[in-house]
């Protein structure tokens, strides 16, 4: 199967792209390969919205770009985050011109929350608090329509590298016969790797599958060590977590401990809100804390999704609070990429939650996500329609292309999970033998997740993170390919974690517990 533009991944930012190539350049062959449905992304379970500067009010993209930078902690790369501000407006407004139905006052007057770290109402949203689903119906209707294949139920195992060039994937059909998917340019949007941990917003699909192709490739990867932990996902046994999301607080609902104080500013980065928490919870020996909604008028009609997940567990948030802990949510870090999406790697691109472009910093602010995909996505396709073939020095690629060779990689080669796909590996279907029993399988993916929940989550420590890596290690013989791609990220995590010793944005180290500017104010690159 040959074409010209592969997509893995069918999440905000995959299907952008998608739907962009098929309008700029109607004769490119375009596939889209997903391991689920196609409708099955962690895009799909998107709540809040999408942070753009729309008009009318006293918001201004300066002032987002403000926000954001601030949420980063002096990570951000501030020319991919002028391009995130500047060009988000006119992506929301596609999107809607695609068919995406964003809320609206009686008059017409598009709806917009405010969220942490953001200093205006600027969160557009759909369905009060089903923004993803919306956007996700959206986009799929559109790929259908357009692409020209759709691979659906397909696992993508590893990229095709020949000539310093990624050619396309290695992959399994739902029967588990074992392709070349062959593409002159690849695009990666396989989201992220919320799996990693124990407790996690993401649905099962998300097992960091971009990232691990990458570094067994050696396609640089950065910022993985920043693990974004949004703290008020529902205390349940749900997995994954039911969010209530980061707009409720924007509304006016608050946080509150054990005695029923409240102990930290509810608009603040989710960073900081996550850490309050944690340490609040550690002082008060409880596993979890308070979301006072019942301030909140008509949460019925404005959360509508939200309140019928909490009449499934039982809560009336006018009359009680909620209980909450945080959840791992979001990667940050990813394949490293330049200002249109390009990776080191010629051939080879990526957007989304599977991408560093350097917008997110150290800490990602909220519902820049979306908006992250549908513009990236965007500069990806028009590059490869341009007849752009390889990275440039700009960017979060740019800083690290720039920088003294001394500086700039840590390294996992050596450990046995980065090596070649084993021989027989990509010739069965996913969950079968001789991955192993299912149960087995279950089993590495629930010691793994402890693992890293106990030493690398929202705390760590020198100490904590090398009992992970053995963990990581005795697991590393780990076949079945979801396991194998965990371990490699979990490898890269704890590594770019322990390489990272000071605490900043999303990582907290407790034996380094201050920003060190000197040695750190600089991306970790893996390569
Ligand atoms: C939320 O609604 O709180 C989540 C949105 C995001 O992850 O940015």
């Amino acid at each position: 199967m040959d074409l010209d533009l592969l997509v893995l991944g069918s999440g905000v930012a995959g299907l952008s792209a998608a739907v962009r190539a098929a309008a700029v350049e109607p004769r490119l062959r375009v596939g889209v390969l997903t391991k689920a449905e196609l409708s099955q992304s962690v895009t799909r379970w998107a709540q809040g919205g999408v942070a753009a500067v729309l008009g009318g009010d006293e918001d201004s993209t300066d002032l987002h770009l403000a926000d954001t930078l601030a949420a980063g902690a002096g990570l951000c790369d501030a020319e991919a985050v002028r391009v995130l501000v500047d060009e988000g407006p006119l992506r929301v407004n596609e999107l809607m011109a695609l068919g995406a139905v964003f809320d609206r006052d009686h008059e017409g007057v598009l709806l917009k929350a405010r969220e942490g770290g953001h200093s205006v109402p600027r969160v557009v949203h759909a369905g009060g608090a089903a923004t993803g689903a919306e956007i996700e119906r959206a986009l799929v209707e559109a790929v259908r329509a357009t692409a020209a294949v759709v691979l659906e139920g397909w696992f993508a195992l590893d990229l095709i590298v020949e000539e310093r060039r990624c050619r396309g994937v290695v992959a399994i059909d739902p029967a588990g016969a074992r392709h070349d998917v062959r593409a002159s340019q690849v695009l990666m949007a396989t989201g992220g790797a919320g799996q990693l941990f124990a407790v996690t917003t993401n649905p099962e699909e998300a097992t960091g599958d971009g990232v691990a192709m990458a570094l067994r490739a050696d396609v640089a990867v950065a910022d993985v060590e920043f693990i974004q932990f949004h703290p008020t996902a529902l205390h349940h046994p749900a997995m994954p977590r039911p969010l209530l999301s980061e707009a409720l607080r924007g509304h006016g609902a608050l946080l509150r401990d054990a005695n029923g104080d409240r102990f930290v500013d509810e608009m603040q980065p989710r960073d900081v809100v996550s850490r309050a928490m944690t340490a609040r919870m550690l002082e008060q020996e409880v596993d979890h804390l308070w979301l006072d909604a019942t301030g909140l008028d008509r949460f019925d009609q404005r959360f509508p999704t939200i309140a019928a997940t909490l009449a499934g567990a039982d809560l009336d948030p006018a009359v009680e609070w909620l209980p909450i802990a945080p959840a791992a949510h979001y990667l940050v870090g990813g394949i490293l990429t330049d200002l249109d999406g390009a990776s080191a790697l010629p051939g080879l691109w990526a957007c989304g939650e599977v991408a560093c472009t350097g917008v997110h910093g150290a800490n990602r602010l909220a519902s820049n996500s979306l908006l992250e995909g549908m513009v990236f996505a965007a500069r990806v396709v028009e590059s490869i329609a341009s007849g752009k073939s390889s990275p440039e020095p700009s960017g979060a690629l740019g800083s690290f292309l720039r920088a003294p060779a001394s500086r700039r990689v840590l390294s996992l080669r050596g450990s046995p999970p980065t090596g070649a796909l084993p021989p027989d590996g990509g010739s069965l279907p996913v969950g079968s033998p001789p991955y192993g029993p299912p149960g087995d399988v279950v089993k590495a993916r629930e010691v793994l997740q402890r693992a890293m929940t106990s030493g690398a989550g929202v705390l760590r420590s020198a100490s904590s993170l090398a009992d992970t890596a053995s963990v990581l290690a005795s697991l590393s013989s780990a076949v079945h390919p979801e396991v194998r791609n965990l371990v490699v990220v979990g490898l890269a995590v704890v590594l770019a974690a322990s390489g990272r010793e000071e605490s900043r944005g999303a990582h907290n180290r407790t034996d380094f517990p201050a920003v060190d500017d000197a040695r750190f104010c600089r991306r970790l690159v893996i390569a």
